[in-house]
């Protein structure tokens, strides 16, 4: 750690997609790299945190001092947060998680027989909200990648989940967002005040993102 300004804190923070199979050889997925969630683990972890980073298939190495749960599921994400979720401080839920899932998995490789097919999707849990329904919650930050209306949408889920302050970034924007350097994001709190991050790399963005939690929360 360069610093110990979160000494003594537990930051449990997921990142990345998750996948959900279609049959053993395909799955359903989305364009979330993991880096913004990396990035958060990595500025928590040099400011003196405890950081458990839940992460779901991405390409990147763990950050120094950092300890990784990898899943690939959205349910097996699920229970690696909650397993840990009652010794956690700060829940940072970067992890962009497949909102459905088929309903079944094939047990054999499907056949390209048919001219047309369909799958059959079931909601998948929301990590999110069950940790801020909790009843020893810790402090709830929720990420809201949006492509339109990005104030109402993330204002919505800041209250539907229960959170503290929800991070949003519009994705239709280019060169920022998924699977870039770059991001900016726009905080909302609970108590109404905005803070805006203008776009800069990722480390500087997530570095801006732990102190402003630190200073408003701790
Ligand atoms: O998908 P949605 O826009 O609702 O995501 C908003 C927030 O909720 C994000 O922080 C995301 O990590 C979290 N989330 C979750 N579990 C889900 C869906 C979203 O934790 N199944």
């Amino acid at each position: 750690p360069v610093s110990q300004a979160l000494a003594g804190q537990h930051w449990l923070i997921t990142a990345g997609p998750t996948r959900e199979a279609i049959d053993p050889v395909r799955f359903l997925s989305n364009n979330s790299s993991g880096k913004m969630g990396y990035a958060i683990a990595k500025a928590a972890q040099r400011m003196g945190a405890k950081v458990t980073l839940v992460s779901g298939p991405v390409s990147i190495d763990v950050p120094a001092g950092v300890s990784r749960v990898a899943v690939v599921t959205a349910e097996q994400m699920e229970q690696a947060v909650m397993q840990q979720v009652s010794d956690a401080d700060v829940f940072v839920a970067c992890a962009a998680v497949a909102d459905y899932k088929p309903a079944a998995i094939a047990e054999q490789k499907i056949k390209k027989n048919a001219k047309t097919m369909e799958i059959k999707l079931i909601k998948n849990p929301d990590i999110l909200q069950q940790v801020g329904a909790l009843k020893n919650k810790p402090l709830c930050i929720g990420f809201a990648a949006e492509t339109e209306n990005v104030e109402y949408y993330a204002k919505d889920k800041l209250q539907r989940k229960n959170l503290d302050m929800i991070c949003a970034n519009n994705v239709a924007k280019k060169d920022i967002g998924f699977d870039s350097e770059e991001n900016e994001l726009v905080l909302y709190c609970k108590n109404g005040d905005s803070v805006a991050l203008d776009q800069n790399a990722k480390y500087t963005i997530a570095s801006d993102l732990v102190s402003e939690i630190k200073n408003r929360f701790f």
